[in-house]
């Protein structure tokens, strides 16, 4: 993605991550100049999400990632563009608090990071910069995959998740959010807390409206867990059929979790955790194997 100014400029890392004050480093701090293009660039980054995703507007902007607690972690290719630089794309994250469903359909409330925008340019998707961009991301917060919960996950999300991370078996939920198996095991990670059985409906509080509630054009009905047909400990176990909650576009075809792709040719980062070591080996092996001729 080009810009009409240096971007090398703006971004003196190769991965940038920005919050509320929309500085990108020492060099944007104080220079009001800087930071404008700074706004534009994420302007830009956003719509191009939001088309690439089919949504009716953007969920992220510069003036959202000013007024909201999330962390924008931009990626350049510094050497593009003639030495000012292109860049590549963008991973939004946040904490949010949720109701979820367990595998025992117990409501669960937890706070997990979740990925809440996530877009590499269209001429440069499936060259392992999704990779390169969400390792860092997960450096950076020491934290597992498997841990974080997915805002409505396109099937491009749902692939990439299945192929670098294993990710494959979500837990049915009644919102719009995709979390997997393994989420709830470790519970001071995420801070899972069992929802009251008995609360009163008054004092349960719609925790997880969110930016994609902003773009929500239809489907105003009431949310879990205000419906009154949905009390708080019910099973559900109909993944997707309901968009009932919580702050996802209606536009988006409901997600589905699609199987692991075929190992590809692209970059691999150096993998974090054993489960995700695990993965990637399994993932190689195979390669490995059928590359020998073994079935
Ligand atoms: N169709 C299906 N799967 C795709 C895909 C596509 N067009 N593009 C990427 N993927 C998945 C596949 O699993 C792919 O592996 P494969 O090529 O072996 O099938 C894997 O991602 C490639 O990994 P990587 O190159 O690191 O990902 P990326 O740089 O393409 O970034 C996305 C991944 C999802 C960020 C990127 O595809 C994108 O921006 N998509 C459009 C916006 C979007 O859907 N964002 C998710 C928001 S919920």
């Amino acid at each position: 993605m080009e810009f009409p100014f240096d971007i090398n400029q703006l971004f003196s890392e190769r991965i940038s991550v920005m919050d509320q004050t929309l500085i990108a480093g020492r060099k944007s701090a104080g220079r009001p100049d800087l930071q404008a293009h700074i706004a534009t660039v994420i302007d830009e980054l956003g719509r191009a999400s939001a088309k690439a995703q089919q949504l009716t507007a953007p969920i992220t902007s510069a003036s959202k990632l000013q007024s909201q607690r999330h962390q924008l972690y931009l990626l350049k290719d510094g050497e593009s563009s003639g030495g000012r630089g292109v860049v590549v794309g963008f991973l939004k994250v946040g904490y949010k608090k949720l109701f979820l469903l367990d595998r025992q359909g117990v409501h669960i409330e937890a706070e997990p990071l979740c990925v809440l925008d996530f877009y590499i340019a269209e001429n440069l998707q499936r060259n392992g910069y999704g990779l390169e961009l969400f390792d860092f991301m997960l450096q950076h917060k020491n934290l597992e995959p498997v841990l974080m919960a997915y805002d409505r996950p396109s099937p491009k999300l749902l692939s990439f998740l299945a192929k670098h991370y294993c990710l494959t078996q979500s837990v049915p939920q009644v919102n719009n959010f995709v979390v997997f198996e393994g989420f709830f095991l470790n519970r001071t990670v995420v801070q899972l807390r069992k929802v009251p059985p008995k609360k009163p409906d008054g004092e349960i509080k719609p925790y997880s409206l969110m930016e994609r509630e902003a773009v929500r054009q239809e489907q105003r009905s009431l949310p879990w867990p205000f419906a009154p047909s949905h009390s708080p400990q019910r099973s559900v176990y109909s993944q997707y059929s309901h968009s009932l909650s919580v702050g996802s576009s209606p536009t988006r075809a409901p997600p589905r979790v699609a199987p692991p792709s075929s190992p590809g040719g692209n970059r691999d980062q150096s993998p974090r955790s054993p489960l995700v070591d695990r993965c990637r080996a399994r993932r190689t092996s195979s390669l490995n194997r059928s590359q020998l001729g073994f079935h």
